[in-house]
């Protein structure tokens, strides 16, 4: 990117890149436009990582999330994104110089992440739309999360009101952390977490 900063990279050209991916496949995006940077601060404010731990961010999109992770103080270095579109995975190579991106797949989180050399995983950051996902679709990425980081859950956001998954039925509980007009379409932040954590790898 020609001379920009991750900071300064323009609005109007990440939400047109957006746009335009969100023509070609509306349900892989889930929004016409990227998250507010107000959500995306809820979001990042609530990330919990270990000194030997990285974090995980799924579906970055624009990068609106990686970069109030970065402003809330998760190091370049300790953030690995995944991103399945090459031309926006690409993107966020240009403009967040420092952070490991991935183009893959968050549902086969766990090899892609072993491929990056990732090492152990705090908190996954969920923003791939999962609520219009068949249960056994939900079931696969969700497996894919707790695999990635076990015992631990994951962060996800959402623009429903009511829980995006049915945590009983997946066996996570489910909690709205905070919710936000300040976005289009209003949305929510939601902790998920294993009813029976299992063991954390290593320890
Ligand atoms: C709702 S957008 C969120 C983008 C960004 N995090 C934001 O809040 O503005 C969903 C993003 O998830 C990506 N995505 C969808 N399915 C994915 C998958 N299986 N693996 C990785 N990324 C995926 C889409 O390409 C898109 O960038």
């Amino acid at each position: 990117m020609s001379g920009a900063s991750s900071g300064e990279h323009s609005q109007t050209a990440n939400k047109s890149l957006f746009f335009r991916r969100w023509l070609a496949n509306p349900l892989q995006m889930g929004s016409v436009i990227p998250s507010s940077a107000t959500f995306s601060r809820l979001i990042a404010e609530r990330v919990q990582f270990g000194v030997d731990e990285v974090v995980v961010e799924l579906g970055a999109g624009t990068g609106t999330i990686t970069r109030a992770l970065l402003r809330a103080g998760v190091p370049a270095e300790k953030l690995v994104v995944v991103e399945i579109v090459p031309e926006m995975a690409q993107h966020l190579r240009e403009i967040f110089p420092g952070v490991q991106v991935v183009c893959g797949d968050g549902f086969d989180l766990p090899r892609v992440l072993e491929q990056a050399g990732a090492g152990r995983v705090g908190d996954v950051v969920c923003g791939i739309p999962l609520v219009m996902l068949p249960f056994p679709t939900q079931q696969k990425i969700v497996g894919a999360m707790l695999a990635a980081s076990p015992g631990r859950g994951f962060l996800h956001l959402s623009y429903c009101i009511t829980s995006p998954l049915p945590s009983a039925k997946l066996g996570l509980s489910g909690n709205r952390l905070a919710w936000t007009m300040k976005n289009f379409p209003p949305g929510g932040v939601w902790r998920y977490a294993p009813l029976q954590p299992g063991p954390r790898r290593g320890g």
